[in-house]
């Protein structure tokens, strides 16, 4: 018995508790007294049948995962699995709230698993850079089949109770006391008697399994890789589970599991997991949140109508408010279009349509966001607007109410100053799609208060968004970053690179897509409307607007999309464009390599991001990194532009940077003293501190 894993028992029943808050992650110091409970329940003749089973808000959620890179504790997980095998008395794994990784593993060494009826079961290891490393690519094929199994820990997205019911993953489904339901199972599996046979020894899944579909489908899955090690490895180790006898494919299995755990990609991987829940850490943790039952969002636009969305889906009931009834009448057609997709798909149900959509109540009237306690504003990006806005919603709001704006770049002190409560003033900078992407810039201004910063960092956990607290600035920490990312697109091209050129540099470093790609995607216009509004000028990119090419919803823009198609196809005349324009300036092209792609465009978005730092607009450099890998799509393996600046060498991007400063003149190379700090220091925390 320890203070981590008790036994009590029901009769000829015992049950194994583990209680490791928060998420009984299997720690050291879970895994010894849990060993040597197994080994004295195996030899004790009154014990038939052992239940295992979980106190608090959660099954086993996996390994400890801030033990991965130190030296291993015996006993491991495998260990501990192999004991399990070893019980000739019937085992049942109870499982309530989410079985994950390493403890679906523990379940599936396991002879039986029963699950709450609201329980999530999954291998989710490749999202940190990993495959299941304790038997989980050769047991769970053996229950479910290879190719269910191989989505299951490819994409590392957990199935629900019924799934894993239907699929053979769990043998019984209840709903109320589980371990009440789970002793009964167990002691009429008992009573019927055995042999009971270890999952290791099943074949129920695998029976005559089609190497070639799999090998179609592992082929599919591996193509959306995108340089990631880890996604790969796991096909390769439930296609072992197929081929291989079970200790070969299990010894397989643990060789690439140690290769992954001792590689970059995880190590970034598993940083960003906690870098994300630190980023949700605001100081003041006792401060009493304000309370949110009810959203306003003004505008039914592109973000307007997708901010909607994303509160009804996170259960919350919206008042949408726009200038006319027409526009009312389109915004709430297109969220319902949306929702109708999704239910196309199958990722909704008519049900689940029918309840979301009963969430919003249109108006045109702002008296009707009275009863409202935040309103969201995601009108036309122009301050007088902005300010108008906020003016009527000072009128009508409720005192206490949380007023915020999308605003992309304008200043949310400004804007709180046109009201006569700027303590409940903030940014909620969604990102677009904003139903669907995860990160939420939350902009605190100068008087912000701190409840309702507070309040809105827990409630954006709530509704599934990944938070970053950011300090005002144009363009905050995200979009200025990008800016600086972008400034030398232009010189590139001008200097003999071409658009195809610079995105596969991009794509070749692991982005899903290039700047130029991503620019036909959102609209050149969007940036050519910034940039007259600042007196700023881009001579490919203004040319290409002038002439009415604003990229994908033109047909035509850095690259010629066909007849509707997103697939973007080199296009010459821009190729020619840009020649002229080149030669106009007195520029000879010459050929440019993909190093000097990413110096002269990463190095600067490094550069800018020790910037924000230095000015405190971001509290932690592992806050940018998850601005830039949630909302920008930054490659996960490689951390985020500050983490990735370690693994390529501080003192080696100083260096370049002053090399093109000294070369070029420009600001943009002008390294940051942060930065140049860094490289000596090797530590973002302890200069910014
Ligand atoms: N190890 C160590 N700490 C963990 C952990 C883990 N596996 N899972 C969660 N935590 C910590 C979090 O860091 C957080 O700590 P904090 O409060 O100090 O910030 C705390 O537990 C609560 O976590 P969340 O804020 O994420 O809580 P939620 O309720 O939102 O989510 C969860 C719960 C769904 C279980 C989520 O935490 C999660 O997805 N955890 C990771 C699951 C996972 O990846 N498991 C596989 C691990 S690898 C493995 O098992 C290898 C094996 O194959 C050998
Ligand atoms: P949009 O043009 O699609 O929608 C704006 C909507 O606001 C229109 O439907 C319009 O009728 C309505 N509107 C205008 N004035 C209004 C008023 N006084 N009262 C009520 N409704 C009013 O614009 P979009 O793209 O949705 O942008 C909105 C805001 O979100 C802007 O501040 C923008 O900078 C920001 N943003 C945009 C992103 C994008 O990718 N489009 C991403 C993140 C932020």
């Amino acid at each position: 018995m320890s203070n981590f894993v008790s036994v009590t028992r029901d009769g000829g029943v015992a049950v194994v508790s583990i209680d490791n808050p928060p998420v009984n992650a299997l720690s050291f110091h879970v895994r010894e007294p849990l060993m040597q409970a197994l080994v004295a329940l195996r030899d004790e003749p009154s014990v038939d049948a052992i239940v295992i089973a979980c106190a608090g808000r959660t099954f086993v959620a996996g390994a400890d995962i801030t033990e991965f890179g130190k030296p291993v504790q015996q006993p491991d997980l495998r260990a501990i699995i192999a004991v399990l095998e070893t019980i000739a008395k019937p085992t049942v794994a109870a499982i309530h709230g989410t079985a994950l990784g390493g403890g679906l593993e523990l379940a599936l060494g396991c002879h039986f698993r029963v699950a709450d009826a609201g329980a999530r079961l999954g291998l989710p290891e490749v999202k940190l850079g990993l495959l299941p490393g304790g038997g989980g690519t050769v047991r769970l094929p053996r229950l479910v089949g290879a190719v269910k199994a191989l989505r299951m820990i490819v994409s590392g997205s957990p199935i629900g109770a019924d799934e894993a019911h239907a699929a053979g993953l769990v043998d019984a489904v209840f709903e109320g006391d589980l371990i009440t339901h789970a002793v009964n199972f167990a002691r009429e599996i008992a009573r019927k008697g055995g042999p009971f046979t270890p999952v290791r020894d099943r074949n129920d899944g695998l029976g005559e399994t089609d190497l070639v579909g799999f090998d179609a489908e592992a082929a599919e899955l591996a193509k959306k890789a995108r340089g990631l090690e880890a996604p790969i490895a796991c096909a390769q180790a439930v296609r072992n589970a197929i081929t291989l006898p079970f200790d070969e494919a299990l010894a397989a299995e643990r060789a690439l599991f140690l290769k992954l755990v001792g590689g970059d990609q995880s190590r970034a991987q598993r940083y960003l997991f906690f870098a994300e829940r630190e980023a949700a850490k605001i100081p003041g943790k006792d401060i009493a949140r304000r309370k949110i039952a009810r959203i306003g969002v003004i505008g039914a636009g592109t973000m307007g109508g997708g901010i909607a969305m994303a509160f009804a889906n996170g259960g919350y009931p919206v008042t949408l408010l726009e200038t006319s009834g027409e526009a009312l009448e389109r915004g709430l057609a297109t969220i319902d279009k949306n929702y109708a997709v999704s239910v196309a798909r199958g990722s909704l149900s008519e049900e689940a349509k029918r309840q979301r959509l009963g969430l919003f109540k249109g108006t045109t009237d702002y008296g009707d966001l009275a009863d409202c306690d935040l309103i969201v504003e995601a009108v036309f990006e122009e301050m007088a607007v902005k300010k108008d806005v906020f003016g009527r919603l000072d009128a009508v709001a409720r005192p206490g109410a949380i007023l915020a704006t999308n605003t992309s770049y304008l200043d949310v002190n400004e804007i709180a100053a046109s009201t006569s409560r700027p303590q409940d003033v903030l940014g909620l900078h969604f990102f677009s799609p904003a139903n669907v992407m995860k990160l939420l810039e939350i902009v605190r201004a100068e008087k912000t208060a701190p409840d309702a910063l507070a309040t809105v960092v827990e409630l954006a956990r709530r509704i599934g968004k990944v938070p970053v607290v950011v300090g005002v600035c144009h363009g905050f920490v995200g979009n200025r970053m990008l800016a600086a990312r972008g400034a030398e697109s232009e010189a590139l091209l001008l200097e003999g690179a071409t658009p195809s050129q610079i995105d596969r540099a991009f794509i070749d470093f692991g982005w899903p897509m290039g700047p130029f790609q991503m620019g036909d995607l959102a609209g050149l216009d969007i940036g050519w409307r910034n940039r007259k509004a600042r007196g700023q000028t881009a001579v490919i990119a203004d040319t290409l607007c002038e002439q009415g090419h604003f990229g994908q919803k033109t047909g035509s823009g850095f690259y010629l999309y066909e007849n509707g198609s997103r697939i973007p196809v080199a296009n010459p005349s821009v190729e020619a464009l840009i020649r002229a324009k080149a030669a106009e300036k007195g520029i000879a092209p010459r050929t440019i390599g993909a190093d000097e792609i990413i110096e002269r465009t990463l190095y600067p978005l490094v550069n800018e991001g020790a910037k924000i730092l230095e000015e405190k607009i971001a509290a932690r450099a592992s806050d940018i990194d998850v601005v830039w890998v949630n909302g920008y799509g930054f490659p996960v393996g490689k951390g985020g532009p500050m983490f990735w600046a370690g693994l390529e060498g501080v003192d080696k991007i100083v260096a370049r940077l002053d090399h093109w400063h000294e070369r070029t003149g420009k600001d943009i190379f002008r390294v940051t003293p942060l930065l140049r700090q860094m490289a000596v220091s090797g530590s973002w925390e302890g200069v910014a501190s």
